[in-house]
């Protein structure tokens, strides 16, 4: 029988939580409210645009569309957890360090959906990268940044060295030809 409140002990972040929520709860809401874990973010609550994506067993998973009454004995991770003792994510360090987050309020489950791709395609290919995170909906940037910063967290991951170039990060040079005509000519 449905009871209107349900204690369960969840799995969150490599530990285990005794919570106390009302059944009809989302994990969205378990989540921010009862845990305290603000950084999963709530947008439309009707699984359109992915911003409150956390993992669960290792998927991508729309918080807002899961009852945490349904979440005993799953693994449950959010953007909280991503980072190991005082070392982030090289998926945090890469966004950081190319502006990867403009508002940021997509950001903790852009970073999670990533992680989840690296998991399990250590080398993605760009089009990769773009379908897996096509699902989570970014309002502010071009995603430029962010296969870019992924591209760059996948190469650190896989031991490589990597560091952003100087375009990445700065820009064109001052002078350097736009446009039209200046595409025609870099394409001879
Ligand atoms: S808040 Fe869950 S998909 Fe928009
Ligand atoms: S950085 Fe603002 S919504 Fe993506």
């Amino acid at each position: 029988m449905l009871t209107e409140s349900s204690t369960l002990t969840l799995t969150i972040n490599g530990e285990e939580r005794r919570v106390a929520f009302p059944t009809h709860h989302t994990l969205l809401e378990v989540l921010r409210e009862e845990c305290g874990l603000t950084g999963t973010k709530h947008g439309c609550e009707l699984g359109e645009c992915g911003t409150c994506t956390v993992l669960v067993d290792d998927k991508p998973v729309l918080s807002c569309l899961a009852l945490a009454a349904e979440m005993e004995g799953r693994r449950i991770e959010t953007v909280e957890g991503m980072q190991e003792a005082n070392e982030l994510d090289p998926l945090q360090r890469t966004f950081a360090d190319l502006g990867a987050a403009q508002c940021g309020y997509c950001t903790p489950a852009i970073l999670l959906t990533a992680r989840a791709l690296l998991d399990h395609n250590p080398d993605p290919t760009e089009a990769e990268t773009r379908a897996a995170l096509a699902g989570v909906l970014c309002r502010c940037t071009g995603y430029i940044k962010i296969l870019q910063a992924v591209e760059g967290a996948a190469a650190i991951r896989r031991g490589e060295d990597w560091t952003p170039p100087d375009d990445v990060l700065y820009g064109d040079p001052p002078g350097t030809p736009t446009g039209p005509a200046a595409e025609d000519t870099a394409n001879g």
